[in-house]
């Protein structure tokens, strides 16, 4: 047991506006010896996700702290322990974490990883489909839509990592759904393999009032529950849509994450108190508690092939950057998971 080199991938300054590869460093990086309670893991894959971009505006105030520049980058990991110093964990297992991923090896807390078993299913589907993403789109379809079977549900973002569960379950619950993607590879996809009734291509659509069309068109009997990804033009079109007493889950709004000035909002936020419509933001970790629930419900629709997933794999640590920059240009398709080593040692 010790220090243990490898790499890390650094930030060299924040990003204004796109983020771009000269802004990010790999370098070396040594994972220290862990101390009690602790372990020191392998990596084998890393996630990439939106919401690492909010922490790299340290200007802002947001749940969760801003990344540093003299530290590597941090988020979602599945690595292999491979010195433990707590009970629950003994080299070899596998684990996932919220932290200690953009790097080789690291050294994270036993109580903030959980075991994750190799023959459930794929290990990066625990940074997918069995993991946050998965979490975030199941609590926000259960707990704040809350559809009724029969009732159309609308989701942008649709052919992501969050997205494309969410169009699934929402199938499984009996309701019409219509999804927005950016290329026709994606919505053919989500029509031939994930089951939506229509997806729409939104890049066919230059504004708010086109995309409103083709979602009236996609939806005749209006939006009661949509799943907010995207923000913008999508918001406003869902607005256009929607039903009374529809319900809409802000989950994400990725179409302003790089904007540099802030965006005005809808025009038309009015439909919201003309529908006696509820809007709810959420962030997953309100809902952790959830996990074993989600875990329970999703896990055997999986192993049944109930639900399909997808992964957009990027080969070596890195790859990191180019997997993060392709989620705000719509490159990933499904979830952007990065292998860092093999499964087994
Ligand atoms: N609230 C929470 O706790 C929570 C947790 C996880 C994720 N989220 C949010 O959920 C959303 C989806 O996350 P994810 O991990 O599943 O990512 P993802 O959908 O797998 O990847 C991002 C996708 O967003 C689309 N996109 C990027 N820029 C866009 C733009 N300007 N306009 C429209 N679409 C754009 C792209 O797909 P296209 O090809 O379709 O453009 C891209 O593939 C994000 O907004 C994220 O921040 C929230």
């Amino acid at each position: 047991m010790g220090a243990r080199k490898g790499r890390a991938i650094f930030l060299k300054a924040f990003p204004q506006g796109m983020p771009t590869p000269d802004l990010f460093e790999i370098r070396d990086y040594e994972a220290p010896e862990p101390k009690d309670g602790e372990l020191q893991i392998r990596a084998v894959w890393m996630s990439v996700d939106p919401y690492m971009r909010g922490r790299m505006r340290p200007d802002i105030k947001s749940y969760i702290p801003p990344f540093t520049l003299d530290k590597p980058l941090d988020g979602g990991v599945v690595g292999q322990v491979i010195a433990s110093r707590h009970p629950d964990f003994a080299e070899g297992d596998y684990v996932v974490g919220f932290e200690g991923g953009w790097r080789d090896y690291a050294t994270v807390q036993g109580a903030g990883v959980q075991k994750v078993f190799p023959a459930l299913a794929p290990l990066s589907a625990f940074l997918g489909v069995l993991g946050m993403p998965g979490l975030t789109a199941w609590s926000g379809l259960t707990q704040i839509l809350k559809p009724k079977e029969g009732e159309t549900l609308f989701v942008s973002g649709a052919a992501g990592a969050v997205g494309s569960l969410v169009c699934q379950l929402g199938k499984l619950k009996g309701l019409r759904v219509v999804g927005s993607a950016g290329s026709p590879e994606k919505c053919a996809w989500l029509e031939k393999e994930a089951g939506v009734d229509v997806a729409v291509n939104y890049k066919d659509h230059k504004d708010a009032a086109a995309l409103t069309k083709a979602l009236a068109k996609a939806a005749p009997n209006g939006v009661d529950c949509y799943f907010e990804n995207v923000g913008g033009m999508h918001l406003e079109a869902a607005l256009n849509c929607i039903n009374n007493r529809a319900r809409i889950a802000l989950c994400g709004l990725i179409s302003m994450y790089n904007l540099t000035a802030p965006e005005p909002g809808p025009s038309n936020l009015v439909n919201l108190l003309a529908r006696s419509a509820l809007m709810q933001g959420f962030i997953v970790s309100i809902y952790v508690d959830l996990a074993p629930q989600f875990a329970g419900e999703v896990a055997p629709l999986l192993a049944q092939g109930k639900i399909k997933f997808r992964e957009s794999v990027y080969d070596g640590l890195e790859r990191a950057p180019e997997a993060f920059m392709g989620l705000f240009k719509g490159e990933n398709f499904g979830k952007a998971v990065v292998r860092i080593g093999p499964d087994e040692a």
